[in-house]
Parts: structure tokens; sequence; C-alpha cells
């Protein structure tokens, strides 16, 4: 008999968002009339911009004649976009090769494709609260998870503990939920851990484009050292509003080596038997985002994002209700009043004013008692979710 993979039964019964959005969608099957504002997975609201949709234009119609017709396109990415998003690192300061950069269908689809380079009996390290995802993807690997929980007292982004060893190490900054971002002082202490230990952190910089502070590091290769133990996997989804349209691009560099072995050759190796590489067309539109005009329009679309941040933060300072994030993240991370549970709160959420958020507690045990706004929803939705949360609020 055929043995599935009984890790599966080691997972939650459904991954957060899909279990969020099936009771949603029964309280609104009962509740047909009422107007549900959805502040809860962070899927942006606003239309790609002008020179991604007219570059996607220009490639279905390469596409419709014989001269400029592309098939299969190179496995780890089309060179234009491998060296655009080179160009894009290097004109920051931070040196990257063309060929260390490989381009994906996107950040999720490629954290979970990319624990093909480790072995099996390797350790993940989960600083929590995190995105579900990492854990889900080692429980179905089987392998070992050493939960790093985080906290107000540490600003949620805590140091590397001695007694908390990993092979795998994720970093996430600007963070999934809290919005915290970790400093340059507190990710080089993470990188020199690393390199102690032999450990490889897979950074999760999806959120980069969010980030204010001059001093925050956008790439954890803005940091010493970060080339010989660091992955930096990264998404256009909420820095061009590519969720549904599907690319990222993950960096991996060529001194990323362990026990002889390259890193960056066993990707192309692995991308090579994997896949057939990532549309044309969709990468033809990926390239327009990082022209002068598309930087400009992406970030008007950040902007957006940013004042639907302020709206809630309002709300919450007004209220007098703790949080973190809102500026150098399209997440706000706020404390349940009343010591509610986050489940408790979701569900008054939604039944006493139809505001979807997403509980705490789904990204881990530590993060029971908070809950989590996306900041991506329309500003008309925003500010309605706004003045429910006021008058909630001043009612409890
Ligand atoms: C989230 O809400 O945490 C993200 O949108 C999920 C994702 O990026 O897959």
């Amino acid at each position: 008999m055929t043995e599935p993979n009984m890790n599966y039964a080691n997972l939650k019964d459904s991954y957060l968002f899909f279990g969020i959005a099936q009771k949603v969608k029964k309280y609104s099957e009962i509740n047909p009339d009422k107007k549900i504002l959805r502040l809860g997975i962070g899927d942006v609201s606003l239309p790609l911009c002008k020179s991604v949709i007219s570059a996607l234009t220009e490639g279905v119609s390469d596409q419709a004649e014989k001269s400029s017709f592309h098939g299969y396109m190179p496995e780890c990415g089309a060179p234009f976009l491998r060296t655009t998003i080179a160009e894009f690192y290097r004109k920051r300061g931070v040196k990257v090769a063309d060929d260390e950069v490989f381009i994906s269908s996107g950040a999720s689809d490629e954290l979970g494709d990319i624990l093909d380079l480790f072995d099996k009996d390797n350790s993940a390290l989960v600083i929590e609260p995190a995105y579900p995802a990492y854990v889900d993807a080692n429980v179905i690997a089987g392998r070992k998870i050493i939960h790093l929980a985080s906290s107000l007292d540490n600003g949620f982004t805590p140091e590397p503990d001695e007694d908390k060893l990993a092979d795998i190490i994720y970093i996430c900054s600007p963070n999934n939920p809290t919005g915290a971002v970790f400093t340059k002082e507190k990710l080089k202490k993470w990188v020199d851990f690393a390199n102690a230990h032999g450990s490889i952190i897979l950074f999760d910089a999806a959120y980069e484009a969010f980030i204010e502070d001059d001093s925050v590091p956008h790439s954890i290769f803005e940091i010493d050292g970060a080339e010989s133990c660091a992955i930096e996997v990264c998404s256009l989804s909420k820095t061009a509003g590519f969720t549904g349209t599907r690319l990222g691009y993950t960096v991996i560099p060529k001194a990323l080596v362990r026990n002889g072995m390259s890193f960056n050759a066993m990707w192309i190796r692995n991308r090579t038997t994997k896949t057939n590489g990532v549309s044309y067309i969709i990468q033809k539109g990926g390239a327009a985002v990082f022209t002068e005009q598309g930087q400009k329009e992406i970030k008007e679309n950040i902007a957006y994002y940013k004042e639907n941040a302020k709206v809630l933060m309002r709300v919450l300072d007004e209220c007098k209700i703790e949080y973190t994030g809102g500026k150098n993240a399209p997440y706000i991370w706020l404390k349940c009043p009343n010591n509610l549970g986050s489940w408790e709160f979701f569900d008054l959420l939604l039944d006493k004013i139809q505001v979807v958020g997403t509980p705490g507690e789904g990204f881990g045990s530590c993060g029971e008692g908070y809950f989590r706004f996306s900041t991506f929803g329309s500003r008309e939705d925003t500010l309605h979710a706004a003045e429910r949360l006021k008058d909630l609020f001043g009612n409890l």
C-alpha cells in the first residue's frame, strides 16, 4: 500500500487564512445583509500600476508575433529581469551578482520550495509570532521545529539564544504579523550567530518596500558576513500588487557553501529539474516595477496603504490600545482589549461590527491575546472599520 506523508497528520486542521475565510463565508451566508469589512489576509486592493500594465500588454503582443514569441523561459529567470533586480540591489549599495538572483512565482511558493535544499534532519528555528507557512512547510517535511517566542518586551525582535540552536533560521523583517523591524545591530547579531554555528538564515524581505526609517536594513545582505549564511526571499506581491499575478525573487550568494556544496549551484540544479521558468509576460511586467516610473507608481500605491495604517492607528491611539507596526510595515499588531483571547476578539469583531482581522494565536501560541489588522484594504472599508472599531472600543 502507498504510504502517505503522515506528517500531514501533524498539521493543524486547516491553514490559518483558509480557516478564517471559511468562518467568514459561513457568517455571511447566515447574515447576507451585513457588510463585512475585510482587514484580515494581507491581500492588496489596488490594481497593478500603469507601467506594469503597459509592460504586461507589450508582453502579450510579443507572444502574438513569431519574431518576439517566447517559449519555455530560462528556469532561473529571464536574464533581463535577473540583471534588473541585481542592479536594484547594487544601486542600494548591496553587492549582488546577476546570477545570484533567481526569479520565482512568489515568496510563499519559494519559501516552501527552497526547503528542498536542506537535509530532512535539519532543524528549523521560527521566531514567533510568525507567518504560519514557515511552521507548516517544515511540519510537512517532518523537521524538528524550535519555537523562539518574542514579545513586546523585546519589541518582537529577539536576539539569538545559545539554547535555541537550529540549522535553518527564519527571520522576517519588516515582520509579519507584528510589523516590527530588525535594526542593523540586531541583524548583525543573528548573522554572527548563524556564521558561528553554520546555520542558514532564510530572510523573508516581502515587506521591505514599506520601510520608512532610513536606518532600517531592506536586505540581510546589507549586513557584513550575510553572504556566507543567508538566503533572501522577496516578492512583488505587496511591493507592487502582484498577489494575483505572482512574481518574486530570491538571492542566493555564491559564497553560501556547506559541506562543499554550493546552495546557488544546488538551486540551479533544483530549478532546472522542477520548473520551466516563470511566464515571460509576467517577468516583463515585473521588470517595469524597477524602472524610474514604475518605482514612482508603486510608491504611490504604498503611500495609499500607509494612509490606511494611519486611519487605524489614530483610532487605536484614541482608544489607548497598545500596538506595534503600521509604520514600517503594512500590518498593525494590537493587544486585544479587556484581556480577550485572540479568537474571542475575532468572534466579537465579526459578530458585533463585521470587521475581519487575524487572531494573533494563529501566528503561534505567543500571539495569544493579540490581533492583526492588514492595511491593504480599500480606503472606504478602512474608514468604515475605523468608525465601527471606535464605537465598539468605546462600549467595551
Ligand atoms: C498574510 O496575510 O499574512 C499574507 O498575505 C499571506 C501571504 O502573503 O501569503
